[in-house]
């Protein structure tokens, strides 16, 4: 019976808010979409639905009508009311889930989607990649918002064409000239929303569809996701204690992009020897290739003087390089920047307009005052000592699980270290037995693109504080030892 079956649907609790001609609007048109009603089929008349559904008649009028205006019914003088001739057919009911082969994503979605689970980004005291947060200064931010807020002229609240607020601009371009050695104009910086978009924007400008790109193996999945989301070829190469080691058989795969992180590989902490750094300008020049440079978190380094800029050697243009205030501020302020060659400045600023419609003026200029004042250079050196303590605690805690088969690398700078382990070491159960007893390590292995060779843990320090590093880095350090043995 009709009048059952669009009771049903009106008694559903979603419905229950909706003025009840909604409600029976939306009872008919789902019985039509479901094919409970067919194509032709003949309505009872509205007297008869006011009486079968104990409706008042305005209130059935109101829905048939609506959906008469829709073409779900079409209404035949002296005849009554029909379902439309045209609604489409109900799809037949799936029988089984969808499969892999028919899942509704492309084929570049499917294994964008793949690999590397969110659930794998959950914070925790030794989750790699992650700064403390807590240690941002929120008062004296919030204090320099407002004040930009308030000055804000409508063209701040515009989309930006000139490759970010000009003060800000200034800011990192006088920062890189002196802390990373990156000779540079003003022009060449643009103010991105962090390494993710400088990455697709080199990617989308400099290499075509199916262009090689190399990747240093083990890499940052980051960079690996934003070129296959751009149809670029990996190819992996891998990483020694000098940083990326191309070999000669590379170069059968002609490289229009080499990805590297040369002054802190990630995640293997390797630093980029001088001899490897020349050996890539003169591949790039070679190849006639861009190098990108990701200088990611350079700001941390404990023993000695950053370590001086890729860009800086660089004398062709070759390079572009990109730094975020992910590390140093937090993450969610979407902030970064790519330094271009003065050549491709006018364009990657256009096409960034185009493509990615930058904007969020005013907390640019809340930023560039924030390091004109002098704050982000005290965030900084607070930062440092707090992470230094925090590695150096860390480092002892790591001490027993030291010896022939296990040895850390990468601990002199940034936020986490890389605890090298033996071949045959099962490093991604490794993780997931630490993961047990409530800490977080991620796999070594887990970031190799091609290679199999490479085992061990990466471990972060930046996000726990001092105290939790202390009270967990023995509880990991043990649970190390017990699963690998003596080593
Ligand atoms: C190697 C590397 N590059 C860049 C970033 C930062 O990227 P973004 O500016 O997109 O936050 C990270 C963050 O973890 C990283 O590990």
């Amino acid at each position: 019976m009709l009048s059952e079956l669009l009771l049903t649907e009106i008694n559903r609790p979603q419905h229950s808010k909706l003025p009840l001609h909604r409600q029976l609007y939306e009872a008919l048109r789902r019985a039509i979409l479901d094919g409970k009603l067919v194509a032709d089929e003949r309505l009872p008349s509205s007297r008869e639905l006011t009486q079968d559904l104990h409706m008042s008649r305005n209130t059935v009028v109101a829905a048939l009508g609506q959906l008469t205006v829709e073409g779900y019914l079409v209404s035949r003088v002296g005849s009554g009311t029909y379902v439309n001739s045209h609604v489409p057919k109900p799809a037949p009911r799936r029988v089984h889930p969808p499969t892999h082969q028919n899942s509704p994503l492309s084929h570049r979605g499917q294994s964008l989607s793949a690999q590397f689970c969110a659930s794998d980004l959950e914070v925790q005291p030794f989750t790699p990649g992650i700064a403390d947060f807590s240690a941002f200064p929120v008062a004296l931010w919030q204090r320099l918002q407002n004040k930009h807020w308030r000055m804000t002229y409508p063209d701040m609240l515009d989309y930006s064409s000139a490759g970010g607020h000009a003060p800000l601009r200034r800011a990192v371009a006088d920062y890189l000239r002196v802390f990373r050695s990156v000779p540079l104009d003003n022009e060449q910086v643009i103010i991105t929303s962090g390494t993710q978009e400088s990455l697709g924007l080199c990617a989308q400008l400099l290499a075509d569809h199916k262009d090689t790109v190399w990747i240093e193996d083990p890499a940052y999945w980051g960079a690996v996701k934003a070129f296959m989301a751009t149809g670029l070829q990996l190819h992996a190469v891998p990483v020694d204690e000098q940083g990326i080691a191309p070999q000669p058989h590379d170069s059968l795969s002609p490289p229009k992009l080499i990805y590297v992180t040369p002054s802190h590989q990630y995640p293997t902490g390797a630093v980029m020897s001088l001899a490897r750094r020349q050996q890539i300008l003169s591949l790039a020049r070679q190849h006639k290739a861009w190098v990108l440079e990701d200088d990611y978190d350079s700001e941390f380094r404990f023993s000695g003087p950053p370590i001086a800029s890729l860009a800086g050697l660089d004398t062709e243009g070759r390079v572009l390089y990109m730094g975020s205030f992910s590390k140093v501020l937090y993450p969610g302020l979407k902030l970064g920047y790519l330094v271009v060659p003065k050549a491709l400045a006018a364009a990657f600023k256009s096409a960034h307009y185009d493509l990615n419609r930058p904007g969020q003026m005013p907390l640019q200029a809340a930023l560039a005052e924030f390091i004109d004042l002098g704050h982000f250079a005290s965030a900084l050196r607070r930062a440092r000592q707090s992470y230094a303590l925090r590695r150096q605690s860390l480092l002892s805690a790591l001490q027993p699980c030291l010896g022939a088969q296990a040895r850390i690398t990468g601990a002199e700078q940034g936020l986490h270290l890389c605890m090298r382990l033996a071949d045959d070491v099962d490093d991604q159960a490794l993780a997931l037995h630490i993961r047990k007893s409530g800490l977080m390590v991620r796999p070594l292995s887990a970031y190799c693109v091609r290679r199999r060779d490479s085992r061990g843990l990466v471990i972060g320090y930046g996000y726990a504080p001092l105290a939790d590093i202390e009270r967990f880095g023995p509880v990991l350090a043990r649970t190390i030892n017990q699963q690998t043995g003596p080593t």
